[in-house]
Parts: structure tokens; sequence; C-alpha cells
């Protein structure tokens, strides 16, 4: 058969012009909509080797969020990523699943009826804090409003540890953020401290599982206990909320032992991220409340569900289905022994990596990874050709992110790394990490004076 070469329709067309030569490639567009349409591969081709500068997400130390799921996995994502959350009616199997997460999620977290207990989905951690948060101030808005009493100022007590979104939450719905600052090595908030932040205007005190600051765990029972005894002194009841952004998907497994959940009276809602150790891809969060008398009805809208009514309580409207899809596949796929096993091989890895890491005389082991999976180190006082910022540069060139910040006011003389171990972080990789972070190391040790310094970052929230 003759060969012939491109002409007329075909050339135009374009798809056969070889990829990396048509015309979309040559200008990227980045300021202005394009005038024409182009071939999808070749948009696809652009698009793809923009993002492929990202890096690759397994190496990212610094997210608590999942970046590998199974294939399986995968193939339910692609079959259902064409589902809005909100459509309950038109969707009603993924609203039954999203109802069975709650449901699972509320009996994991012990509360008194797991099947009474209400709670949704959300985008993330960050707008179950805004709901949580929001059902809070509604409620002691109530109270205080049937008792005569003023609702000008309301404030929210927590450690100066907290994630953004608290700040976020106390700026955007106008509630005063009361901050326990951090003192000595106590990086979060304890019991012993907090009555001298509460009074008749706390709306709620906020108890972190897992700070992102170093993954270590707040007392939430004596945080509880000690608001008991505030009750009884003062006849004011302050309830808890529980950010359990990360330790709400660990803490069951790891630790099955320790009280931070509905066991707690005092504990009114429990959110968490299950795009972080809920093991499913970004974009799916959970907020529950120990029973529907702690989600005042005045929040709650009501939408269409199959010609009947479906209670709704979100700050999105529209919003993806399939991450909580995923997280169903996930309760299925894994159930209660598979998380204990993914999670205790995530904390096997954290502590044998602080364990290296102690060992090490250029390091202070901060937090060993014992109750997140997460180890947060500084560079001991001894070193003095370099710091945190330098060792984390040097592990960027091997392509590892490692975050390296200052703690919360008070500690802000504290720099530190923080090395977070998420479900395929295998121990082979931890091996090949420490080893990158030893010849890192070796190569500072060896500088004839110290590394000039640029200005440092001075905070990081992930
Ligand atoms: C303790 C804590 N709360 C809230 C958040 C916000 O979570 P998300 O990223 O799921 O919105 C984070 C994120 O790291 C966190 O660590």
């Amino acid at each position: 058969m003759a060969i012939h070469r491109t002409t007329g329709a075909q050339a135009e067309d374009g798809s056969v012009v070889p990829r990396f030569t048509r015309a979309g490639m040559l200008e990227v567009p980045k300021t202005r909509l394009p005038e024409r349409e182009m071939l999808p591969e070749t948009a696809y081709q652009i698009v793809k080797d923009e993002v492929m500068l990202d890096g690759n997400a397994r190496f990212n130390l610094a997210t608590f969020v999942t970046t590998w799921m199974d294939d399986e996995a995968d193939r339910v994502y692609a079959a259902t990523f064409d589902k809005n959350m909100i459509d309950k009616d038109e969707y009603p199997q993924t609203a039954e699943i999203e109802s069975r997460c709650v449901t699972m999620l509320a009996d994991l977290w012990h509360a008194p009826d797991a099947a009474e207990t209400v709670g949704t989905s959300t985008t993330g951690s960050s707008e179950g804090c805004m709901l949580a948060g929001l059902a809070l101030k509604r409620r002691w808005q109530q109270a205080r409003r049937s008792a005569g009493l003023d609702t000008d100022r309301p404030n929210i007590v927590m450690g100066g540890n907290v994630q953004v979104v608290w700040e976020k939450f106390a700026n955007y719905w106008e509630v005063e953020p009361r901050y326990v600052p951090l003192e000595g090595d106590v990086f979060h908030l304890t019991a012993d401290r907090l009555l001298d932040h509460v009074d008749e205007n706390t709306i709620g005190v906020v108890a972190v599982l897992g700070s992102t600051m170093d993954g270590t765990y707040e007392p939430v029972e004596e945080i509880c206990a000690k608001l008991e005894e505030y009750e009884r002194a003062s006849g004011v009841s302050v309830p808890v909320h529980v950010d359990a952004a990360s330790g709400g998907f660990i803490a069951p497994f790891v630790q099955p032992d320790l009280v931070w959940d509905f066991r707690l009276p005092r504990v009114v809602s429990i959110q968490a991220s299950g795009h972080k150790f809920g093991l499913v891809y970004p974009g799916v969060g959970w907020v529950l409340w120990r029973d529907a008398e702690h989600l005042p009805e005045s929040l709650v809208f009501h939408v269409n569900y199959l010609g009947g009514d479906m209670p709704t309580f979100a700050l999105n409207f529209s919003r993806p289905g399939a991450q909580v899809v995923l997280q169903y596949y996930q309760f299925l796929r894994l159930g209660r022994d598979g998380f204990r096993l993914v999670q205790q091989t995530c904390q096997d890895v954290a502590v044998h990596i602080s364990q290296t890491l102690a060992a090490m005389p250029e390091f202070d082991v901060i937090s060993d990874g014992r109750e997140l999976p997460v180890v947060t180190f500084s560079v001991s006082k001894d070193v003095t050709k370099y710091d945190v910022y330098d060792v984390s540069r040097k592990l960027r060139e091997r392509g590892w992110l490692v975050p390296a910040y200052t703690m919360p006011p008070k500690r802000e003389d504290l720099a530190v790394l923080r090395v977070v171990v998420r479900n395929g972080f295998s121990h082979d990789m931890a091996e090949l990490f420490l080893k990158d972070l030893h010849t890192a190391v070796d190569w500072l040790d060896d500088l004839s004076g110290p590394m000039p310094h640029e200005e440092q970052p001075s905070s990081f929230h992930h």
C-alpha cells in the first residue's frame, strides 16, 4: 500500500501533526481564554506536563492527606466523579452511603445511640470545624437568650497550637478566640491552665486529638474533668468539641483504650478528615453530634429527597460525592482489622524514624510518633553551622518534602522539622529517607563555616 503524506482536512484537523509541535503547545494560553479550541489530547498533554512539576506526592512528608489508594479505589473514583453530593433525590444511593458512613463513625466514636446520631460529610475537617463551631455558638445564644442574658461577647477557648481553621472560624463568625499559650515543653492545651480562660461567654472548648504542630494528643478526658469542676463551682456548663482531624481515624485502632470521644458526656461533637487517616483522596471530612439535641434545628436546611425531606447542614451546596463513596469503599475494604493494620504500620514506621533520629547527635526528638504517626525533631543546640531550614532544603534536593517551622507563640524560639507517616510510606521508603537524611547531615556537618541564611518562613500550617 502506498504511503501518503498528510494533506487537506487531515492536516487541518491537526490530529496527525506531531504532538509537541502543535499550535497550543508552542504558546500555552496562560492569561486569556484561547480564541480557538484544541484537540483534547493536546490539552491533556499540556495540563499533565504542567502538573508533573508538582513532583511526586508520595515524597510529600509534609501532608496529612492521602496520596495513595488501591487500584480498585481509583476505579470506584472514576465511576463516581460525576455525583453531586447535594443531589440527594437524584443520587439516593450516594445519600444512603453517606448516612451509613455517619452511623459507622458514630459507632466507632462510641455515640450513645449510633443509629440516632446526627452528622454529615463535609469538604474536609475545615468545614466540619465551622459547622461544629456554629452549632456551639447557636446553642450558647439560645441558652443565654432564654435565660434573659446578653449574647454580645461569645468566646471560644483552645490551645495556641490549633490549626488555622479555628482562627478562621473565630474571625468569620465573630467569636473571640482565646488561645491558651504553650508553656515549656508542652506544645498543646492542658487542663491545668484552662480555667483562667473560660467564663459564662465561652461557647465551647476545642480539644485537639492530634496536634498539627507535633502530632500529640490533648488530654480530652482531663479537659472534660476540669470543666466538670468548673460547672460544679459556677453553674456554667461548657461543652467540648474534639478536633480529631487526624486522631479520629488513629486512636480507635491504635489506642483503643484512650477515652477521648462520645464516651465523655461533655463531648458534644467530633470532626475528622476522611481524607487524612480516613485514607481517602482529598475532599472529604466528617462531623458528628452526640445527638440531635446538640445540633440546633434552626441551622438545618431541608432538601427534597425521594419526594421526602432530607435535612442538611453545610456551607456548600454542590460538592463532589465521589469521595464519600470512596470512604465507604475504604470502610468495606479494610474493616476494623485492616484499619488497625494500616495505622499500626504507620506508627511502627514513625517510631523507627524517631528512634533513629534520637541516636543521631545532630537532632533532638520533640514527638516520637507514638500518638499520631508524626515525628517532629529539632536541630540540637550544639549544631552551629546549620538549622532546620537548611536540613529541609537539603532533603528537597532528593525529592523529600519535609516542612520546617517554628512553634506557636511563647515557644517561637523552637524551630522543628516534621515527618507525617501515611499509608504508603513503607519501612523500605523510611530506610531510603533516613539514608538521604544521613547524607544531608554529613554534607552539612562537613561545611567549613555556617550556612548563609536567608529570611526564614515563620510558620507553616498543614
Ligand atoms: C488538627 C487539625 N484540624 C483541622 C485541620 C483542617 O483540616 P482539612 O485540611 O481537612 O480541612 C487540620 C489540617 O491539617 C488539622 O491538623
